[in-house]
């Protein structure tokens, strides 16, 4: 910041040499330009001049962007997640999960496949398909869009059924230096990706919650892998989790200690990923004005396999799905499918659970609203306590 201001300074100090010669020219060449004292054009000028002056390799400059990763939207532009209407439980999870980690979570409504017109369906979808996974491919659809009518560079887009670990920001934060350094990249950052995205904009898209991993395994070595405190013990990793793991090429020891960013290839489940604005063209061009070839997440990785879309994926993930067992767990399926069970309910919320991530944001949130008004009277006021209900 020092660095900034110093430069400003000197800039303002070009500027003002610049002006004073201008006007001293102007008056020599009879130039009928009044510049005033010194500097009126400073400030259309000024930008360019800062941005010149910063150094957009040095560690001091990578350090202050990977820190947005604390701020409301993660370091992406804005962070939406799509929730079926009528699925209000779920909203106020959401809701109460934004308030508690000091995130700013935009509700995009889920659509059901029945309101779809017949003509708006894509081209070349299969039979299989259901209605219920049309109406999820147009809820994302309708994702990309809002990016694409922005004026943000990414978005990072949610599911409602989702958890991460209580240290997200700071998961963020390392993953924003590494990729700030990748050695996964094909083009060296622009300077406008040094300077303004924490994640750099060399993909289509940024798969955080995948449940189904795995590299090209035509390529080798196209890993970046760190040590990350937030990556999940080895028994809380899914198999699938830990066999991709290997197949990046880590050892047994690193498994539960380490994070792969790997261009993106083998991917299922929808439950996070962010875009770019060139990822929202994309994929409404190849999953909409093209067709669409089974449900969304099974086109994508169909996208990334034939090399039709850049992304890349971070194994173990950052995001997972919460599960509590039973009816709620999926708006794919209709209550009464005997693949849910019996039970609406399931577990409840306090007793769900989650896989492939490190603790539980919704567990954490149960913690902080935690409260025992009558024992902290006993603790702090314990004159006033006679405990008459005990004694009785
Ligand atoms: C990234 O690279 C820069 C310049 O090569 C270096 O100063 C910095 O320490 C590196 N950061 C990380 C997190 O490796
Ligand atoms: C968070 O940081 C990103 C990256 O700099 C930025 O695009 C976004 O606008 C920021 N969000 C907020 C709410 O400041």
């Amino acid at each position: 910041m020092t660095a900034r201001i110093l430069s400003k300074a000197a800039a303002q100090f070009a500027l003002g040499a610049t002006g004073l010669l201008a006007l001293i020219l102007s008056m020599i060449i009879g130039l009928n330009i009044y510049y005033g004292p010194f500097m009126p054009i400073r400030s259309a000028l000024i930008p360019t001049f800062v941005a010149d002056s910063v150094d957009l390799k040095s560690a001091t400059h990578q350090a202050a962007l990977a820190t947005h990763a604390h701020n409301t939207s993660l370091g992406f532009g804005e962070i939406v997640y799509i929730s079926m209407p009528d699925r209000t439980d779920r909203q106020d999870a959401m809701n109460l999960l934004a308030y508690t980690f000091g995130l700013k979570l935009k509700f995009l409504p889920g659509v059901s496949g029945a309101d779809i017109s017949t003509k708006a369906i894509p081209d070349e979808v299969p039979k299989r398909l259901r209605l219920s996974e049309l109406g999820c491919w147009r809820a994302h659809a309708n994702a990309w869009r809002y990016l694409l009518d922005s004026n943000m560079d990414t978005l990072l887009v949610l599911e409602d059924d989702i958890d991460w670990n209580p240290n997200v920001k700071q998961t963020f934060e390392t993953l924003s230096l590494q990729m700030q350094n990748s050695t996964v990249r094909l083009n060296e950052p622009s300077d406008y990706e040094r300077a303004n995205a924490p994640y750099g904009l060399d993909w289509d898209i940024l798969y955080l919650g995948s449940c189904k991993h795995g590299g090209n395994p035509d390529f080798k070595n196209l890993v970046q892998v760190w040590d990350d405190p937030d990556v999940p013990d080895v028994n809380h990793l899914t198999k699938t989790t830990i066999e991709a793991l290997k197949s990046f090429g880590l050892a047994n020891v690193e498994i539960g200690k380490k994070r792969v960013l790997a261009p993106a290839y083998r991917t299922e489940c929808n439950t996070a990923y962010a875009i770019t604005r060139q990822g929202a063209q994309r994929l409404l061009f190849t999953m909409s004005y093209i067709g669409l070839h089974g449900a969304v997440d099974e086109d994508m990785t169909r996208l990334f396999r034939e090399g039709r879309l850049k992304g890349y994926t971070i194994t173990p993930p950052v995001f997972s799905q919460f599960r509590v067992g039973g009816a709620k767990d999926t708006d794919n399926k209709l209550p009464g499918d005997p693949r849910l069970g019996d039970s609406i309910n399931g577990k409840g919320n306090l007793r769900g659970w989650n896989y492939d991530i490190k603790g539980s944001a919704r567990q954490s949130m149960a913690d902080t609203l935690e409260v025992n008004v009558w024992d902290d009277y006993k603790r702090v006021r314990p004159e006033t306590f006679v405990g008459a209900k005990e004694s009785r």
